[in-house]
């Protein structure tokens, strides 16, 4: 095997954080909770967090910090430790499979962002006025009808991802978010200052706050989007827990991405409906789609109407980029550590062949958003999705995450001794007086509450 690299104390929290925050909360939080009507939707996913989110964020990473391994090797290395079933390992390689899946559709989406930043540099230079703004819907359809530029800017994202992986975790993963994350974070609050001087302000913490009713497909949606956001479920917390210190604690750094996580969801939500709700009503149906549009389609009106907008917008768009790339980086690390750890693959070679499978494997959800009819209309799993795209994201989501964290949850919960959990907890953070009210969460309430969810749509 080899040798593993650990991260400095705030690296680890930066990493994590990293990993967590980034398109999930950017892009997709806010185009789902516009589509599902807001309030309730917001609700169930916060519940999600505190009563799902959190208790199975320390559970993978205290899997990952005790046994040193990614989640495959640690599944099977705690299972025969502790004499349980075998069978724990598949929960390692439902992990992989997620990753690879997400990955592949995830890059399409990154890449929107590398483009986005080209085209804002375009609009600083050469001005942008109400054509323009009445254009970004418009625009951003052409180019996602562009099949070879759909996949040109895919493969510059999972080439960049590739390049910081081989890098390894300190030279790459914990170098590059230690300066970025900050600097998206505080454009982040710039936007949400300036969008309470919107027309629309009112009207959109109203939007995210009414309560109204929600079937159950949306229920299932919002737990989902509380494993993909907080990256539960397929390991990664599991693999980046596995380069943790001892002498850091596991529930603080848990409690910190969480809360910061949770934080920029809303903000961006804050920030993009505000522009929504300014647009009058009779306009806003054909101006903004309840869709994966709407980062790309609103962030542009409001950025050229600050002053020193023309530099901030394309900085912003490159730095969602980057939190793209964060966590772009822990789904490949997922995968790439498993060829390493278990296969006793080169880093290099183990990046290199599992970059290049989920690229290929990402052109089809590339071209299903209107460039190839056959792909965007694919109905591979009836009426649930529309296009590749969308079902591999349905897929991932909805499902393969989790049924990841309730295992996580079973397996911790159940088959680890609490001896044994007590002390990995506390190690490197003192007494924890609450670890038998975690202990139930996870026996009980994470797995009655993920099963009830996933019954009730199946
Ligand atoms: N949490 C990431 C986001 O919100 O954009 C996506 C993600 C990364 C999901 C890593 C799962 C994962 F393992």
């Amino acid at each position: 095997m080899q040798e593993r690299g650990t991260f400095g104390r705030l690296g680890f929290v930066l990493a994590a954080a990293g990993s967590a925050i980034g398109l999930g909360n950017i892009w997709k939080f806010p185009y789902i909770t516009y589509a599902n009507e807001g309030g309730t939707f917001v609700l169930i996913y916060l519940v999600a967090i505190v009563a799902f989110g959190a208790p199975i964020m320390f559970a993978e990473i205290l899997i990952g910090r005790n046994t040193t391994q990614s989640p495959v090797s640690a599944f099977s290395a705690l299972s025969s430790s502790l004499q349980k079933s075998k069978a724990w390992v598949l929960t390692g390689w439902l992990g992989i499979a997620a990753g690879f899946v997400i990955l592949s559709y995830y890059s399409v989406v990154a890449g929107w962002t590398i483009y986005y930043f080209g085209k804002c540099m375009t609009w600083s230079f050469n001005g942008f006025g109400p054509e323009q703004a009445a254009n970004l819907g418009k625009d951003f359809g052409a180019f996602l009808g562009n099949g070879p530029l759909q996949i040109l800017f895919h493969a510059l994202f999972m080439g960049a991802t590739m390049g910081v992986v081989i890098l390894g975790v300190k030279g790459g993963i914990e170098r590059s978010t230690k300066i970025l994350m900050p600097v998206l974070f505080s454009i982040l609050v710039l936007l949400c200052g300036t969008s309470i001087f919107t027309p629309g302000f009112g009207d959109a913490i109203g939007f995210l706050f009414h309560i109204g009713p929600l079937s159950a497909d949306a229920i299932l949606e919002a737990v989902g989007h509380a494993f993909f956001t907080l990256s539960l479920g397929m390991g990664a917390m599991i693999t980046y827990g596995s380069y943790v210190s001892k002498k850091d604690s596991i529930l603080k750094a848990s409690f910190q991405v969480c809360l910061l996580d949770t934080v920029i969801a809303i903000m961006a939500c804050v920030i993009m409906f505000s522009i929504i709700f300014s647009v009058p009503e009779a306009e806003r149906a054909t101006t903004f789609s309840k869709s994966a549009t709407i980062l790309f389609t609103t962030l542009p009106r409001m950025f050229y109407e600050l002053p020193g907008g023309a530099i901030l917008s394309p900085i912003f768009y490159l730095l969602v980029g980057f939190a793209a790339l964060s966590s772009t980086i822990s789904l490949m690390e997922v995968v790439v550590a498993y060829f390493i750890d278990e296969k006793g693959w080169a880093r290099k070679k183990a990046t290199l062949l599992v970059g290049g499978g989920i690229f290929l494997f990402g052109i089809p959800s590339a071209l299903s958003l209107g460039a190839s009819e056959f792909f965007s209309n694919a109905k591979i799993l009836g009426d649930k999705s529309t296009g590749i795209f969308e079902t591999m994201d349905y897929l991932a989501s909805n499902w393969l995450l989790p049924v990841g964290g309730l295992l996580t949850a079973l397996f911790v919960g159940w088959a680890l001794p609490n001896a044994f959990t007590q002390a990995e907890l506390e190690e490197g953070h003192g007494p924890f007086p609450y670890h038998a009210a975690w202990k139930f969460l996870l026996r009980f309430i994470c797995p009655i509450g993920i099963l009830c969810v996933i019954w009730n749509v199946a």
